[in-house]
Parts: structure tokens; sequence; C-alpha cells
């Protein structure tokens, strides 16, 4: 029978962005504090991984094998990213693809997953989520449907130490992380019984 993870779930997360001012990375603190306390994270760094090839995959530099320890090491992950030109950001594709290889050895396999994000713009990253979406489902990653998370940042809304301005986008968020939660016992219950 597969491994039964026990609250409180070790969430690894992801933020998308590697600007110095993003705000998905505030909207990533926003979302550690509004969580239940069933969930403890840990940030999967991704801004010094080399651009993958295949060249690399008998031979994984330290920083690749940190990257797929770190995901082994999470009960699941949550991805928090901007969108560039309607899809993921490059560094973050380029995170998952080191994480998805080499053959074989594709960490996301069965790992709960959840993604959020937030832009300026009206639709709020859902072009992103949606290629995000179909990458990891080609990972095998079990993703949590509903809620779905688009923020539109709109100034003020976020502070810079990590609190939400508005009461109905906390609920919000609030909510979100509750439901990734019960998504991740979810999982894990049916892993266990099913293997
Ligand atoms: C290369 C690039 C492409 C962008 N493309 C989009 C886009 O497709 N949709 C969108 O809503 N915002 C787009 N934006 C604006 C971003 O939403 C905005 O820069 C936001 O601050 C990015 O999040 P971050 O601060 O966490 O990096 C783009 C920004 C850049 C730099």
């Amino acid at each position: 029978m597969a491994h039964m993870p026990e609250p409180p779930y070790q969430v690894g997360y992801f933020v998308g962005s590697l600007a110095t001012a993003s705000i998905n990375r505030t909207l990533s603190k926003v979302l550690i504090k509004l969580a239940p306390s069933e969930l403890q994270f840990t940030e999967i760094p991704i801004k010094d991984l080399p651009l993958y090839s295949y060249d690399y995959d008998d031979d994984y530099p330290q920083v690749a094998l940190d990257l797929k320890k770190a995901i082994s090491d999470a009960d699941a992950v949550l991805f928090v990213t901007p969108e560039y030109n309607r899809a993921i950001p490059g560094g973050l594709k380029n995170a998952i693809d080191w994480a998805s290889r080499p053959w074989g050895q594709n960490s996301f396999a069965r790992k709960p997953s959840a993604m959020i994000g937030t832009s300026p713009g009206s639709i709020g990253t859902a072009v992103a989520q949606q290629n995000l979406r179909s990458v990891m489902s080609f990972c095998n990653s079990p993703q949590m449907n509903t809620p779905e998370g688009y923020i539109q940042a709109k100034p003020g809304l976020f502070t810079e130490h990590g609190e939400v301005t508005d009461d109905s986008t906390a609920d919000f968020l609030r909510g979100f992380m509750t439901e990734f939660r019960d998504f991740i016992e979810r999982v894990y219950t049916a892993l266990h019984q099913h293997g």
C-alpha cells in the first residue's frame, strides 16, 4: 500500500517569478499566513537551475538533485505563478522539466498539486494556469480542480508584509488553502486504499 502522510502536510511551493518585487512572491506570503495549521511550507527555489537538456540525464548537477529531493520530501506542491505572454514563465517550465526527468524518475508522479497566481490583468493568470494544468497533467500530478485562483492584483490589495487589505479576497484565499488541505487528504486516502 502507498505511504500515507499524516498532517501537518509538508507543502513545497514554487514562485514562478524571479523578479525581486514579484507580486506572486507577495501572494505566496499571504497564502502561507492564511493557510490552516495542518499545512507547513518550504519554498522550492528555481532561480539557480541551468537550462535543462537531456544531456544532463546521466549526471544531474547538485542543484537539480536538490530540486528533486525537495519535491520528494514534500507531500504536495503549490505553484504561485505569474502569466508571461499567456503561459507560465520559462524559469518555472525549466524547473518542471528538470523535475520530470530522467525518464522514469518523474518527481511529480502522484504528487498532489494546486496552482494560483496574480497579475494586474482582469483574468489574473487564468491562461497561464491552463497551460500549467496541461503540463502537470502530463507529469501525472493529481491537481486540485476547484476552487480556481485567478487573482487580479489591484493596487494596494496586498501589503509587502503579506497582509490582504480586502476581506473578501482574504476569505477567498483562506478558503482556497483549506480546500487544498482537504484535497491533499483525499488524494492520499485514495492512493492508500487503491495503491
Ligand atoms: C515578459 C512578460 C510577459 C507578460 N505577459 C503577461 C500576460 O500574458 N498576462 C498578464 O496578465 N500579465 C502579463 N505580464 C504582466 C505581469 O502580470 C506583471 O509583470 C506581474 O507583475 C508579473 O508577476 P510578478 O511580479 O510576480 O513577476 C507580463 C509581464 C512580463 C514581464
